[in-house]
């Protein structure tokens, strides 16, 4: 069996839902707290093992090279100020692994994004990250997809439950129950409008047969008129296992508004020098019940 070695992280999106923030900057490089969204994304995957990352991009992307890039002169400039701490930081952004880059020179859809990977992906099975949702956990996601997919070879779908009203804004799996964790898919339906098949959501982890890239190449636009990505992998579960997988963390859909806040504030706490200064912010903000809940947490953690 092939090891996941490689992963796919598509950017080529033109983050319209935070106009005008992005009009001349790619909405991959808006921070959490400090550190751009890919970033985050970035670090999932290597801490799951990945050891090539191709990132495609789109127009005006070129600062997610760059991020990823050597910038000799900031170096040169913490070094000579003596800021050591910055200048690892700074270093160690470049030293993360070995990233590509390619380029979808349309935007025909995210199925169209990850076949511009094709020639990188070369015969072996494969990771796709999608930027817009950042999972908090001890294990990394994508981690835990490729642990199952060490027993299970096959293509292994993240999904998780979401509420039915919101069903028809994600992709959404049907399958036969193996365990808690664990279905084989039998349908794939992206963004279904009537009769959803279930309320199991695609929350952008991927683990795929290289064989999705021949798929993909003859796939016919979808909804929205675009290569979905969802529509090959029905064609793919017609032919090869794949499953789902409930993984085990917390999700921020951090290509919306509100969850991009959320995520901001909740990893603003976890920081030293900012925690307790947003948590006295947010004190203030609910007239005490934010302590008041924030106490009840570390009460429960303490238990
Ligand atoms: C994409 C996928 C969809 C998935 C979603 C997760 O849709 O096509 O299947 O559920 O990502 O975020 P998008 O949100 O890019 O429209």
């Amino acid at each position: 069996m092939n090891k996941v070695k490689k992963a796919i992280i598509p950017a080529a999106g033109l983050g319209t839902r935070f106009l005008p923030a992005t009009k001349a900057m790619p909405k991959e490089m808006l921070p959490i707290v400090d550190k751009p969204t890919i970033q985050y994304i970035v670090e999932e995957a290597i801490c799951s093992g990945i050891e090539d990352i191709i990132i495609v991009t789109g127009r005006s992307k070129r600062s997610i090279e760059d991020h990823f890039d050597k910038n000799h002169e900031l170096e040169a400039d913490l070094e000579c100020k003596q800021k050591n701490e910055l200048l690892e930081i700074v270093r160690g952004v470049t030293n993360l692994v070995e990233i590509h880059c390619v380029r979808q020179k349309e935007p025909l859809g995210l199925g169209h994004a990850i076949w511009c990977a094709r020639k990188f992906v070369a015969g072996e099975p494969f990771a796709v990250l999608l930027g817009d949702m950042i999972i908090e956990s001890e294990v990394p996601c994508l981690k835990q997809m490729i642990d199952v997919y060490e027993e299970r070879p096959g293509s292994i779908i993240a999904v998780e439950e979401v509420p039915w009203e919101s069903v028809s804004s994600y992709g959404v799996i049907q399958g036969d129950m193996i365990n808690k964790k664990l279905n084989r898919i039998t349908n794939l339906v992206e963004k279904p409008k009537i009769n959803p098949p279930s309320n199991l959501a695609m929350i952008g982890r991927y683990i795929l047969d290289p064989k999705i890239m021949d798929i993909l190449e003859h796939q016919q636009p979808g909804v929205g008129g675009e290569i979905q990505l969802t529509d090959a992998m029905k064609q793919l579960a017609a032919d090869q296992n794949m499953y789902s997988f409930r993984y085990e963390g917390k999700l921020y859909d951090v290509g919306s508004k509100l969850g991009f806040l959320k995520a901001n504030i909740d990893f603003a706490l976890k920081r030293d020098e900012l925690g307790s200064g947003l948590w006295e912010h947010l004190y203030e903000l609910t007239g005490g019940a934010a302590q008041d809940a924030g106490g009840m947490r570390e009460a429960r953690r303490i238990g």
